[in-house]
């Protein structure tokens, strides 16, 4: 009988640790947006080339200059780096690390909150 209930604690409790973990992972999914999450990461790792000013390249500056090319720009950062269409060109800019990459995917999964 002490056995079972040991057993039933112990369940209740990955039980419990199931749920939080659940929960958190929820949580870190939460909505993308273009100003708050995309645009820093853009700013950090695709100008001076992509941006006005200086960028001489396609503009990636704006909403839909981003959602337009979505595709173009996450097939270029999950190139291996070598690949001479690996974007940020040459590694000139630190590359996209996977939970970045992560962010940008999410965003149009989520269906390019703004
Ligand atoms: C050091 C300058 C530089 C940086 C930084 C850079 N790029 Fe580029 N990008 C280029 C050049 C040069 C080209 C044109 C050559 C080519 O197509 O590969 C280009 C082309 C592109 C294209 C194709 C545009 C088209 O005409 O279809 C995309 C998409 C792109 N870059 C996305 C990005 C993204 C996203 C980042 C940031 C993570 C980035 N680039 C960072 C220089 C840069």
């Amino acid at each position: 009988m002490k056995l079972l209930g040991v057993l039933f604690a112990f369940t209740f409790v990955l039980t419990l640790a199931f749920c939080t973990t659940k929960q958190k992972a929820i949580k870190e999914k939460k909505n993308v947006t273009f100003e708050k999450d995309v645009l820093p990461i853009l700013k950090d790792r695709c100008t001076p080339c992509h941006f006005p000013e200086t960028g001489k390249k396609k503009m990636l500056d704006t909403y839909q200059a981003n959602k337009d090319n979505i595709d173009e720009i996450l097939k270029r950062i999950q190139l291996p780096k070598e690949d001479p269409l690996y974007m940020p060109f040459k590694s000139k800019k630190t590359p996209l690390n996977d939970s970045l990459i992560e962010v940008i995917k999410n965003w149009k999964l989520q269906g390019f909150i703004p």
